[in-house]
């Protein structure tokens, strides 16, 4: 038989949606693959029983639905700060996820080098080698996950072609301060490298930190694209659609990249989620504050236990220490199986997301009711002696 994909080798399935198999399989409540167990807004839900009657049912503009490029620029540019043409400037994916893949392709060519943070997301080194790119790591470094600014430097002067920025970031909950990010602006000028934002937690940040968009500094849009999605900030991560913002000569590429993997995002869904984006600033301080609300819900429970974590500036993990409760020998891997099927707690292993070696540490979600939650932290308040 012909030999198969020599790329594939370099990556194997995602551990953090292996992790949710095994949580299903043994009936353990996942803190691992972040999605949310409460509802999408009402009125997502509503115009999506509507939409399922009237339809659009067949095939969207590939591009994304022209309505809905509409009201994504006009919500994105909202935010932003500045106009975004929904004919030139937007592309709507398969979730973000569809968005990195497409960005990646269309600015890179095999044996480029790609700059990214570590920890970083899981998808991102996977993404990278698709690609035929090679990664660049730059630590992240704990507790305060603050970059060295030599070291990052140091990485830019190695040719890299682009630097991918999860901001807020998983799985370290770090948000970038304007500073940093001008930083980094300032080296990508300098050293001509494109710049791929991931910022599908724009709407998760814990007062005081803000989010600032890299695009709208000075003299970044012409050289950023910010992929982002619905799927957190409406609680929407199974209808899967995300997508690009980029100045007309990246998104022409990108576009046909995406023309060719995905054809488009799904027309009912895209119906639907228009609603959505047509919320008022309301909304998302009300999502803000529930996402307030959960986090101090469950780190209160850590803190009662006795569990120590990582307390996140944005998005919604907490990276916790469990060298307390890991047998002699035993890897992170073989510890949150055991979790999830001793304790009953899904979790990710922390080596999923670091370059360097971190052999004690899991990252949990907090995405959920608060029964939910309050269920987990019984559950994890006994570990110790489940896990002896
Ligand atoms: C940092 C980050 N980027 C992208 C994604 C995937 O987003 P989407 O559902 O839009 O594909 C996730 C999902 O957990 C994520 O944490």
């Amino acid at each position: 038989m012909q030999e198969l994909s020599a790329t594939a080798q370099y990556f194997t399935d995602s551990v953090i949606r292996r992790m949710t198999r095994i949580a299903i399989g043994c009936g353990a409540i996942n803190l691992a693959q972040g999605f949310p167990d409460f509802d999408p807004p009402k009125a997502l839900t509503d115009r999506l029983s509507e939409v399922s009657a009237i339809g659009p049912h067949q095939y969207p503009i590939t591009m994304g639905a022209p309505n809905f490029r509409r009201a994504l620029a006009q919500k994105c540019g909202r935010f932003m700060g500045r106009s975004i043409d929904p004919e030139n400037e937007v592309v709507v994916t398969i979730g973000s996820t569809e968005a990195m893949v497409d960005t990646l392709f269309a600015l890179t060519n095999p044996g480029d080098k790609i700059i990214m943070f570590s920890p970083y997301f899981e998808n991102y080194r996977a993404q990278t080698l698709l690609v035929g790119c090679e990664p660049i790591f730059v630590p992240l470094v704990p507790p305060t996950f603050r970059f060295d600014a030599n070291v990052l430097e140091d990485a830019f002067k190695q040719g890299a072609k682009a630097i991918l920025i999860c901001n807020p970031s998983n799985p370290s909950g770090k948000v970038f301060t304007r500073a940093e990010l001008e930083l980094i602006a300032k080296l990508a000028v300098q050293y001509d490298t494109y710049v791929i934002m991931d910022e599908v937690y724009e709407h998760i940040v814990y007062a005081p930190h803000e989010h600032v968009y890299m695009n709208a500094l000075p003299g970044m849009w012409e050289r950023t694209v910010s992929c982002s999605s619905l799927s957190k900030t409406y609680s929407i991560t199974g209808w899967r659609i995300g997508y690009a913002i980029a100045p007309k000569y990246l998104m022409d590429k990108i576009k046909q990249y995406h023309d060719f993997n995905t054809v488009g995002a799904a027309s009912p869904l895209m119906e639907a989620a228009v609603v959505g984006l047509e919320m008022p600033d309301s909304y998302y301080e009300e999502f803000g504050a529930h996402y307030a609300h959960m986090k101090q819900v469950f780190t209160k429970g850590l803190d009662d236990i006795g569990i120590a974590y990582t307390d996140p500036q944005g998005a919604y993990f907490v990276l916790a220490d469990i060298r307390n409760f890991m047998k002699k020998g035993q890897d992170d891997v073989a510890f949150c199986e055991e979790m999830a099927k001793t304790v009953g707690v899904a979790c990710v292993p922390g080596s999923s997301f670091f370059k360097e070696d971190v052999p004690s540490i899991v990252r949990m979600h907090f995405a959920k009711k608060d029964d939910t939650l309050y269920e987990a932290l019984n559950r994890l308040a006994d570990m110790k002696a489940k896990l002896a």
